[in-house]
């Protein structure tokens, strides 16, 4: 479905001299992996590994210095915009921040009928994703700020599946959520892929939360992929040592919703 090959982006950092070179930070260097139809592919490193760098370059938002990125067979990174149409309804992403991406002066059912167009169904539509991500089928009225971060996180999850796109990306979806949400979004998350057959792209800096909803992982530090397996496989016998210093360093999921049960 989805593969890269070698890819590299250098960004360049503004000049810190009047007579300096502008440095130059390696964002990505040489990664390469393949995501099959239906895998649930995780991604993981800490803040600054080069996480939403790959992710943008997989959505082509953005050129790689070096390296290519495929779909479904076909070269994408270098396709000007207008052919990109196909990938634009096909790979959806949602990010960490609902209010950041979701217009606050639209209702939620044209902010979710937007990729739509002005197609006569678009409202059913609307009805049929809102069910689907459970949220009450008159939300479509309202406005973003009337809903809570994990409701919200469900109506850009709805707006991502209305094109019906086969690849679902997650960039920190679930974040930015305190942890009893997280893990109904989580589910929720689960829950779509498997009922609208979705190849899934999940990146987080939380080690637990991938471990959840993935089936593969690349573990990523300072633009590079210093591990990548089953997820079973990766979290149990750890292969890097830079892998096994982020398992033992990782605040737990699991740990804390059994604490908050206790409580
Ligand atoms: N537009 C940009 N311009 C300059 N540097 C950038 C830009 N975007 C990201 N970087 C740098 O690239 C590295 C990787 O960033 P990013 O991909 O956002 O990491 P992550 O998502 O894992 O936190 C960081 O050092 C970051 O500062
Ligand atoms: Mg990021």
């Amino acid at each position: 479905m989805i593969s890269v090959s070698e890819l590299e982006r250098t960004y360049r950092r503004p000049r810190t001299s009047l007579t300096g070179r502008r440095p130059e930070v390696a964002a990505l260097r040489g990664v390469s992996f393949d995501i099959a139809k239906g895998e649930r592919f995780g991604i993981v490193g800490e803040s600054g590994s080069g996480k939403s760098t790959l992710v943008r370059l997989l959505a082509a938002l953005d050129r790689p210095t070096a390296g290519t990125v495929s779909f479904d067979g076909r070269r994408v990174d270098d396709l000007p915009e207008r052919e990109l149409g196909f990938l634009r309804s096909r790979l959806q992403i949602v990010f960490q921040d609902p209010m950041g991406s979701l217009d606050p002066r639209m209702r939620v059912r044209d902010i979710i009928s937007e990729p739509l167009g002005r197609s006569r169904d678009r409202y059913e539509r609307v009805r049929e994703l809102l069910d689907a991500v459970g949220l009450p089928g008159d939300s479509g009225e309202r406005y973003p700020h009337q809903f809570s971060g994990g409701q919200r996180q469900r109506i850009s999850l709805a707006r991502a599946l209305a094109p019906r796109p086969r690849v679902l990306v997650a960039d920190e979806a679930v974040s930015a959520l305190d942890v009893l949400v997280r893990k109904q979004i989580l589910e929720l998350v689960d829950e779509l892929v498997q009922r609208y057959e979705l190849t899934l792209v999940f990146v987080s800096h939380d080690l637990d939360v991938v471990r959840r909803v993935c089936d593969t992982v690349a573990v990523m530090r300072h633009g590079e992929i210093v591990e990548l397996g089953a997820v079973a496989e990766v979290y149990d016998a750890p292969q890097h040592p830079y892998t096994r210093e982020l398992i033992a360093a990782a605040p737990n999921l699991t740990a804390a919703l059994s604490r908050l049960e206790e409580e």
